[in-house]
């Protein structure tokens, strides 16, 4: 092919991806309201376990959530689902990233608590398909990703609000070879994507009585989508008086979260979807590592509440998937319950991870047979919510 040839495959290409996102543009304007849980007969919760150790550990933070809210499924208010399947090996038969039959009973709930699900990428065993997580985010539209970080002896307390759907994600799977020389991969930023990120921050931040959100882009070089992204935050923090927005670029930011005496003042972060998810594995890391953090995808007609680690598939090899850490989805069954209005059972769980977690511990997970199972832990932490 001449290099004109080239360019024009490329550019046909480009023109179907412009397309599709022309039409989710349309999708995101039409959907204006969330979703008023008040207003359900019944809220259904979907327990989606994934893969590797995802099952063992759901399992864990699925019954602390059976446990707490035994009263509302009871009285007919709430009910889980458990949906099995979001398997690698069924996700790479079909070669989907998420199996059309698991995806079709995902959208009969409200709510999703979901394990870890591996991500296969070129060279791996699996074939290249798109990440499970990606997609249930852009199935769901679940454009925030909120991922608290708290580490009080330290005085950090940080909440950051990753956009979830766009930027370096959106077209992640959809990139080109356009030979053996030249790949181009594309970045994505909506007004309406940007809008409905940053005010989740801003409104976070005005619940909760922060005064500062900081916007975290590189928009003094990528300027196109992140220089818009800026904008767009800029602009919003106009409805917010009383709330400052400042802005940093992702490589200061991240040496910044290291700055003992500067990383204190941080309170509300608001990022780009690749920024986003770097800068999070960097935060949870003083709080004890990603196995200890929880992270909620937000929509407007749906909520998925996750551990942000991986799915270890090494620890199911070995035999050692009962000695799974619990943590990180117990956290995020915190970050589910806050979600659909649940705060006074939201907290004690909160209290009783702290105890179990960093001041009783009369329980340790070693990942091996020389600490706790997961199964013990999760008794562990309803035996301390009894007790509180
Ligand atoms: C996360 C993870 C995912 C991401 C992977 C598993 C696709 O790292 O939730 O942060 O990159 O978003
Ligand atoms: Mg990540």
């Amino acid at each position: 092919m001449t290099n004109k040839e080239q360019a024009r495959k490329a550019a046909e290409h480009f023109a179907a991806l412009v397309e599709k996102q022309l039409e989710r543009v349309e999708r995101m304007k039409a959907e204006k309201e969330f979703l008023d849980y008040d207003k359900l007969d019944k809220l259904i919760i979907g327990v989606v376990g994934g893969d590797g150790i995802g099952p063992a550990i759901t399992r864990e933070a699925h019954r602390i959530l059976e446990y707490l809210l035994d009263d509302k499924v009871k009285e007919g208010k709430v009910e889980f689902r458990v949906i099995d399947g979001l398997t690698i090996e069924n996700r790479a038969a079909c070669g989907k990233a998420i199996p059309d039959d698991v995806l079709a009973e995902i959208k009969q709930c409200h709510v999703i608590l979901k394990g870890p699900t591996t991500t296969p990428r070129a060279g791996d065993k699996w074939p290249n398909i798109e990440s499970a997580n990606v997609a249930m985010r852009k199935e769901l539209d679940l454009f925030a990703n909120v991922r608290p970080v708290k580490v009080p002896s330290q005085g950090i307390d940080w909440a950051f609000y990753r956009e979830n759907t766009e930027g370096s994600y959106a077209l992640g799977s959809d990139g080109v070879h356009i030979n053996d020389d030249l790949a181009f991969d594309f970045c994505v930023t909506t007004t309406e994507g940007s809008e409905r990120i940053a005010r989740a921050a801003f409104e976070y931040a005005k619940k909760t009585g922060k005064t500062r959100v900081t916007a975290v882009t590189k928009a003094n070089v990528v300027k196109t989508t992140d220089g818009k992204f800026l904008s767009i935050c800029k602009e919003v923090a106009k409805d917010y008086p009383g709330i400052e927005l400042d802005d940093w670029y992702i490589d200061i930011m991240t040496a910044k979260l290291v700055d003992e005496k500067r990383r204190t003042q941080f309170q509300v972060m608001v990022l780009p979807n690749l920024y986003g998810d770097i800068l999070t594995d960097e935060a949870a890391e003083f709080q004890g590592g990603v196995g200890t953090a929880g992270s909620a995808n937000l929509g407007k007609r749906y909520a998925m509440f996750e551990a942000i680690h991986g799915s270890a598939p090494r620890m199911v090899e070995e035999g050692r998937a009962q000695y799974a850490d619990p943590c990180s989805i117990i956290r995020a069954a915190v970050m589910l319950l806050e979600h659909i209005g649940e705060a006074d059972k939201a907290k004690k769980l909160e209290r009783a991870l702290d105890i179990c977690m960093y001041e009783e511990k009369k329980l340790v997970m070693t990942g091996r047979d020389t600490g706790a199972t997961g199964a013990q832990f999760a008794d562990y932490v309803m035996e301390t919510i009894a007790a509180l």
